[in-house]
């Protein structure tokens, strides 16, 4: 049996935030060092440039999405780690899926919806400031996952309906040719992980700009944690962790004996929000640390990261230029696969 093929994206639009590293990379990075696992993570450069138009922005935003896989922990001995407009074949993949994608697939996705409804709101016409790139998104993302015959696709629940999308994609297709060529892939995610709370209690969002940026500094890392939302208990009052957006982040990076021994201040009463509060900068500054300095490391000189995705796309681009040649022979598309060369006579 062949090994299980995960991959996964992450669109560079700056860096990563708490959310995103509870919520995607570490559960991802744990999963690439499962046994019969093959790990392709990558940064989804031509998805951010339907919203980021400065060059100078979008090249350091890929880098930071790389240096933040990397300080992470990401082995590329052992992942791939590329970025998409390195790999040309996906783009001729998305072209070949554009012509099983229903355009009614793409009216429904939830990212093109909330656009539309949001020029509704603003008495605008309904395409407002909406470009292709961003309606056909699903399609690319799915030339991303099933140029690979990926089995897993690690994201969190926003993706989902992607997921499900590439899988119809694929299944258009296998059903014309009345063939497996394409395999159906599936969203694994973990629903424990799925709702890192932000400042605010929110979900954490770049959006609702509620969030900690992974490797922001040590003293913006205290600023941000001091922000965070609390109710007007006073010191005294026993106080419920379930309901604290303070130990809702704190138990996410805790060990057990960590967690009850907190949880257990809570309840006695006498511990006040800042205490609370420098407990978890305390414990995110522990664990973040070592990270932030491979991370700046990485971005103070950045030829590493530059051997390291030539290398990954260098390795995917085998595998994708294979699984091109196998479509374009069984939609007849090319010359199936015979040299052009001809004798001459
Ligand atoms: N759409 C994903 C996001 O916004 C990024 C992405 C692009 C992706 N292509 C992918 C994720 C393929 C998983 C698989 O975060």
């Amino acid at each position: 049996m062949r090994d299980t093929v995960i991959l996964t994206g992450i669109k560079p639009t700056g860096m990563p935030h708490l959310g995103n590293y509870l919520g995607a990379i570490r559960p991802a990075l744990a999963m690439a060092e499962e046994e019969n696992v093959e790990a392709r993570f990558f940064i989804a450069d031509y998805h951010s440039l339907n919203s980021v138009r400065n060059a100078g922005l979008l090249r350091s935003y890929t880098y930071e999405v790389a240096a933040s896989w990397l300080a992470c922990g990401l082995n590329p001995d052992r992942v791939c780690l590329y970025r998409q407009s390195d790999v040309p074949e996906v783009f001729e993949m998305a072209t070949i899926l554009m012509a099983f994608t229903a355009k009614s697939l793409m009216n429904r996705a939830h990212a093109y919806k909330a656009a539309v409804s949001s020029n509704r709101s603003n008495n605008l016409g309904d395409d407002h400031g909406i470009n292709m790139g961003m309606f056909t998104y699903p399609v690319l993302m799915a030339a991303d996952i099933l140029l690979f015959d990926t089995d897993h696709v690690p994201v969190g629940r926003d993706q989902v309906q992607h997921i499900e999308m590439a899988q119809d994609i694929a299944g258009a297709v296998n059903h014309n040719y009345r063939k497996n060529l394409l395999v159906i892939p599936k969203a694994r995610f973990n629903k424990e992980l799925m709702n890192v709370p932000g400042l605010d209690g929110r979900k954490m969002s770049k959006s609702y700009n509620n969030h900690i940026p992974l490797f922001a500094s040590e003293r913006l890392l205290r600023k941000a944690v001091m922000r965070i939302v609390t109710n007007s208990q006073g010191v005294e009052e026993p106080k419920n962790p379930g309901k604290c957006n303070v130990f809702a982040l704190f138990r996410l990076f805790a060990g057990e004996a960590e967690k009850r021994a907190l949880a257990d201040r809570y309840r006695r009463g006498g511990l006040g929000w800042g205490e609370a509060k420098q407990a978890l900068f305390k414990l995110l500054d522990s664990k973040i640390a070592p990270m932030r300095a491979r991370y700046d490391e990485l971005m103070a000189d950045t030829s590493s990261m530059d051997a390291i995705l030539a290398e990954g796309s260098r390795r995917v681009r085998l595998i994708a230029a294979d699984t091109i040649r196998r479509l374009k022979h069984a939609i007849g598309v090319g010359q199936g696969g015979k040299s052009r060369l001809q004798p001459r006579p």
